[in-house]
């Protein structure tokens, strides 16, 4: 390769594939902002990569020869390929076989990896720093690893508490221990103290503070999301998102790659940026969701209440509600993605819109399992995008509306949160379907959503159950409505 290009033009050629891969990162974002540029800008992202996945070969080409030919290129290339093939392949797999409402987990679950690459870069920066370096070099060097490894181990561990919470392998319910904000500080504290410690000590004894730390940060990361509860766990995942991504942009400065450093920063932005959104929407304190805990502290979880008894319909009643209806609002949830009645709730949506009937969909911002579940559902189904409209757009025709059908939804519709100011939920904002004239909920059970909390909007006097899984009783209907 050296035959063709000098050492010189050849890093220059790596750098500029670096930087056109960084546009096209940024491209990829600005695209996946919107419904309608979204597989545009998953394109310019897989263009970006694999750009960058070739400048990176090029570049590891490069080094193993000027290694002093320690290592042979093929035996290079050949490392690089296997361990490609092999990530390829279970990635691979992986997107072929998650279910739509696996995705947060799954996502948990990568971050979780990127925080352990970023440990691992960390040590290994530390034990083989590469070219010399001295004086304030080697002070920036110092903490560069100390804080990646800080970073990658809070992500490590706190991805995989959040991928176990939400595959339920592990109780949603917050872990509260005594004095937890304080036994954070400490640790923080403590850390800040092994930093001082990390960076002026120029000997091998070094690596203890390193290691203490590390074992802190991964406390830590584990303590901080083990104290979220469920209802905010989206908040977790979108926060531990810009974690991952500060990991990588830390694992960036440690190896000298600028390409990770852009990367790593835009989805730490980006993470941080969703998550404030997220706050926002759930009415939660951002500053208290990055210190964790702002869960369920000792509230009541209003499940032993006695809220009196809930009314049953059936299929044939509800269709005939809404042919008679003036105007219709489905406030779809995560049991709508379980039963993936999305298709039949299109269908539906047809038939009435046919016979003149107002149909629209009121979407909560933390609807199902992840940001924007319920759109994709909807988009896949060819629900048209000018009938979905977003909780803000739609809480305040409620009052108006004949019938609405709430499938699959339960914590995103619970009038407790404005209500109860005991509940884990309280204060976050919810679709007010109970002022509607009529309230149609289709679930299999009166059993809890993800929060955990019981719903009292199933026990109104306008509010009719109708069980069952959602796609079956959506298809009742669509035959019933002729
Ligand atoms: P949930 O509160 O989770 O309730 C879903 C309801 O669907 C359950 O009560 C369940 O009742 C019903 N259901 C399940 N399978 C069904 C089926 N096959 N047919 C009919 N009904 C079925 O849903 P939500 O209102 O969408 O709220 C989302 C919750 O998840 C919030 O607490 C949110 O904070 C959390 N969360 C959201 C995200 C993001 S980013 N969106 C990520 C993680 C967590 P039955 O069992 O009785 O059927």
């Amino acid at each position: 390769m050296n035959n063709f290009l000098s050492s010189d033009q050849l890093s220059g050629l790596i750098q500029a594939a670096y930087i056109i891969a960084g546009v096209l990162f940024i491209f990829a974002l600005a695209g996946l902002s919107k419904h309608e540029t979204a597989k545009r800008g998953n394109m310019f992202g897989m263009s970006g990569m694999g750009l960058a996945l070739v400048a990176t070969l090029v570049l590891a080409a490069r080094n193993s020869q000027t290694l002093a030919n320690q290592r042979p290129l093929a035996v290079t290339l050949g490392l690089v390929v296997v361990a490609m093939v092999i990530g390829g392949a279970i990635g691979a797999w992986r997107a072929r076989t998650v279910e739509m409402t696996q995705m947060p987990e799954l996502v948990a679950m990568l971050h979780s990896f990127v925080g352990a690459a970023a440990v691992l870069v960390g040590y290994n920066s530390y034990l083989e720093p590469g070219s010399e370096t001295t004086g304030s070099l080697a002070a920036i060097h110092s903490a560069e690893v100390f804080l990646g490894v800080f970073i990658g181990a809070v992500t490590f561990t706190g991805s995989i508490v959040a991928f176990m919470k939400l595959s339920a392998r592990m109780k949603s319910s917050p872990l509260v221990l005594p004095q937890r904000h304080k036994l954070n500080a400490l640790i923080l504290l403590v850390s800040a103290v092994l930093m001082v410690m990390f960076m002026t000590n120029h000997q091998s004894s070094a690596i203890v503070p390193l290691a203490i730390m590390t074992a802190l940060a991964l406390f830590l990361g584990f303590h901080l999301v083990a104290a979220i509860g469920g209802g905010d766990m989206p908040v977790v995942v979108s926060m531990l998102n810009s974690y991952s991504g500060w990991a990588a942009a830390a694992a960036g400065f440690m190896l000298n790659n600028d390409l990770l450093i852009i990367t790593g920063s835009l989805v730490g932005a980006s993470g941080a940026i969703l998550s404030y959104i997220m706050c926002q929407a759930m009415n939660r304190s951002f500053i208290s969701v990055i210190m964790g805990g702002f869960g369920s502290d000792g509230a009541v979880s209003g499940e032993e209440k006695d809220y009196g008894e809930h009314r049953e319909t059936t299929a044939a009643e509800v269709a005939e509600l809404l042919a008679s209806a003036q105007s219709v609002v489905i406030t779809p949830g995560y049991g709508m993605a379980v039963a993936q009645a999305q298709y039949p709730v299109a269908e539906m949506t047809a038939k009435l819109r046919a016979k003149g009937v107002n149909v629209r969909f009121g979407i909560h911002p933390v609807a199902g399992r992840l940001p924007g579940h319920m759109n994709v559902l909807l988009a896949e189904a060819k629900v048209p995008y000018d009938i979905v409209l977003e909780m803000d757009e739609i809480n305040e025709d409620f009052p108006e509306t004949d019938v609405v059908l709430v499938i699959g939804a339960n914590d995103t519709v619970n009038p407790a949160a404005n209500e109860d100011p005991s509940s884990p939920i309280a204060g976050m904002p919810v679709l007010e379907v109970w002022k509607a004239h009529d309230v149609i909920v289709f679930k299999r059970s009166m059993a809890t959503g993800y929060a955990g909390v019981q719903n009292p909007l199933f026990f109104r006097e306008n509010t009719s159950m109708l069980f069952g899984d959602a796609k079956e009783r959506v298809d009742d209907i669509v035959r019933a409505l002729g």
